[in-house]
């Protein structure tokens, strides 16, 4: 047995943030930050929270799967920038929504979060403890970063993604093989304090050598295990930090950028909910179709990486 994604959803908050504004914040350029991420804008809330923007996405994937929030059985909030230690936000959705039935509860694994939490709803759905999950990556990093440090206030913004997903109901599409990985001696090089009310620091060129090199390699296991090549895959969904890591990766596995989407030109790094916000866009703009073999691949802060293969 395995598990599908029956509906996907997102939310962006309406107030945008281009490079230009920046250019009046702290010493930067458009170019700079062009050059060296890709990034044109991003996103930042003024109202909305971590919980309100992932009920806002968690509404649109049940109604793209037929759903109700009775139907809920499991919601799991990947998230590092929540408002409150607690009750925690998958709670807080699911009171917005009224799922009165589901277990909720938050996972944090910073950018690599909604592929943990979507591993985790795999192994609650195959083992049979539950019938159907809520998976969602939502982040208001714009609170935690630092607006005078120009080395990362650039790089991040604000947004929700979220799946559906339920048992494989047709033979041959579904989550087909994952791959997780975790180095805590590498804590210190994407950190932020919670009680002392620190901004998230970041060694940027460490971070960038990590990603280039694990997650080419991660891919290439979780490919691997599904029994494909590289070759077979229509679309790396990965985790949107920067353009020229995306670049990088595509380069090493020697699969051109027109099967990477990337959307981090218009909405920058969100963390946990990169990968569901891409997946959302591409399943609206029907760019994904069913049958497309798929990766998702994401790392972060942790530091955390992983891997999973699907067919629509
Ligand atoms: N505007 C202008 N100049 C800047 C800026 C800026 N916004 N930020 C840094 N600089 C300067 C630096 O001070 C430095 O100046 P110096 O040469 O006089 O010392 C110069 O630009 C080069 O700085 P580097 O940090 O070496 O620049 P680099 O080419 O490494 O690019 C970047 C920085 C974009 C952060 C890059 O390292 C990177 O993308 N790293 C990965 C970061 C990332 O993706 N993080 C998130 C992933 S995990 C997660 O999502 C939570």
């Amino acid at each position: 047995m395995t598990i599908q994604i029956a509906g996907t959803g997102s939310a962006l908050p309406e107030r945008v943030l281009t490079n230009a504004n920046l250019e009046n914040m702290v010493e930067t350029s458009d170019e700079w930050i062009r050059e060296r991420t890709g990034i044109e804008q991003r996103h930042i809330s003024d109202q909305d929270t971590v919980a309100s923007l992932a009920a806002k996405a968690a509404k649109e994937a049940l109604a793209a799967a037929g759903k109700t929030p009775a139907d809920v059985d499991l919601i799991l909030l990947a998230t590092c920038s929540p408002e409150k230690l607690l009750p925690c936000c998958a709670c807080q959705v699911q009171s917005i929504l009224g799922a009165n039935r589901a277990v909720a509860f938050d996972l944090n694994a910073a950018c690599s979060g909604f592929l943990f939490a979507l591993e985790t709803a795999y192994a609650y759905l195959t083992t049979g403890l539950y019938r159907n999950a809520l998976v969602i990556g939502s982040e208001v990093l714009s609170k935690i970063i630092d607006w005078n440090d120009r080395s990362t206030c650039i790089l991040f913004g604000d947004g929700a993604g979220a799946v559906y997903v339920e048992g494989a109901t047709e033979p041959g599409h579904g989550l087909c093989s994952m791959v997780q990985g975790s180095d805590g001696t590498k804590g210190d090089v994407l950190s932020c304090a919670v009680r002392s009310g620190e901004y998230v620091t970041m060694d940027g060129r460490e971070v960038y050598r990590f990603a280039t090199k694990q997650v080419p390699l991660c891919i290439e296991e979780a490919i691997e295990k599904a029994g494909w090549e590289v070759t077979d895959v229509d679309f790396f969904v990965l985790h949107q930090a920067n353009l020229r890591i995306i670049e990088s990766i595509s380069k090493r596995l020697k699969i051109g950028m027109e099967h990477f989407p990337v959307n981090v030109t218009k909405v920058g790094n969100t963390s946990s909910a990169a990968i569901p916000i891409l997946l959302d866009e591409l399943v609206k703009s029907g760019k994904i179709e069913k049958g497309n073999k798929l990766v998702l691949s994401g790392f972060g802060a942790g530091l955390t990486y992983g891997a999973c293969t699907m067919i629509w």
